[in-house]
């Protein structure tokens, strides 16, 4: 689908400041320029903002992914949405297209939060009529929302890319169990054999691979998982796949490069020869180290922003 130019009477883009240059990119696939704002720091950090353009009845989408600074990140979309919606805005979209806090899904022992839950409560008190993101963490984050949530996937993007890959002798690896759902459609999608990495979480940070089911001796696995964060679950399934006699030649696909912590240590083994991510996160040039390459998701999230500012089935994208 080829995204029109839209008459840009009511609808406007705005962006925080979490990835001005992908929403710029948005913008232009729609034919529009941003919409103009004023986003600053208070001396004590408090945000301020001003949206510098009437918005009143329009049909607004706010591009800020909730990356790391996290909190700051998030905070900014709140105090965005807030301005909007005092503004009369018409009906405001929160385009996040990655959800931070979506890990913290569930309390996996007493007197934890359901963060993610919290999020989206915030999301929907703060103003949002809807969201719009990236492959989520997990599917059950779209229930957290009373609002409507469509959430659109990578899959079909990395995968044209992997096609001009050299597949002979591959098999897609998921990482951990709850991915084999996400290897299984890049796996049917591709025509190549499922591999699992079984891995037990020890901590937030630390986690543990522990075996491989399915065979990859002189394999050249593909790994696959919805983000790479610090690294540590990828590095320990390369060291698995190895173990069990895998091809140094391994190749990671995954939709959201958090990049943080250990990561660079994680990633450079020269095992790995690939890392094909997309830009929901801002990926600058010296945290690529010449293996990272990050696919635009821009004209996705512009089809996505133009059907529903037409009030047309965003499923149909996929078709
Ligand atoms: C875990 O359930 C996720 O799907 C990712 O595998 C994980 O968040 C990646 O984190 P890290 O890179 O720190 O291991």
């Amino acid at each position: 689908m080829t995204s029109r130019p839209i008459s840009d009477q009511d609808l406007e883009i705005l962006t925080g400041t979490a990835h001005p240059m992908l929403a710029t990119e948005i913008a232009e696939h729609l034919g529009l320029a941003l919409g103009p704002m004023t986003i600053s720091r208070f001396p004590d950090s408090e945000t301020y903002v001003r949206v510098e353009t009437s918005v009143r009845g329009k049909d607004v989408y706010v591009i800020q992914p909730t990356c790391p600074p996290v909190n700051e990140n998030l905070m900014e979309l709140m105090v965005i949405l807030d301005a909007l919606r005092r503004a009369s805005t018409g009906r405001i979209t929160a385009v996040i297209p990655y959800f931070g806090y979506a890990r913290q899904d569930k309390k996996i022992t007493g007197r934890e939060p359901i963060s993610a839950r919290m999020v989206a409560d915030m999301l929907t008190t703060g103003g949002a009529d809807r969201v719009l993101t990236i492959d989520l963490h997990s599917l059950q984050i779209q229930g957290f929302f009373d609002i409507p949530v469509d959430q659109l996937t990578a899959v079909g993007l990395l995968t044209e890319h992997m096609r001009k890959w050299d597949l002979s002798d591959s098999v897609i690896v998921a990482p951990d169990a709850g991915r084999v759902n996400m290897a299984t459609d890049y796996a049917g999608r591709l025509g190549l054999p499922v591999v699992i990495v079984h891995k037990r979480r020890t901590g937030p940070e630390r986690t543990q691979a522990a075996f491989v089911v399915g065979d990859v001796k002189g394999k050249r696995p593909i790994i696959i998982d919805d983000m790479i964060t610090t690294g540590g679950t990828i590095g320990r399934s390369v060291t698995a796949l190895m173990e069990q006699g895998a091809q140094p030649d391994v190749r990671i696909v995954a939709t959201h490069p958090v990049l943080v912590g250990s990561y660079a240590e994680n990633l450079r083994t020269s095992s790995i020869t690939e890392i094909l991510v997309t830009n929901t996160i801002p990926v600058p040039a010296e945290k690529q180290f010449g293996k990272v390459r990050p696919v635009s998701v821009a004209r996705m999230l512009a089809d996505a922003i133009s059907c529903i500012h037409r009030e047309s089935s965003v499923s149909a994208l996929f078709a």
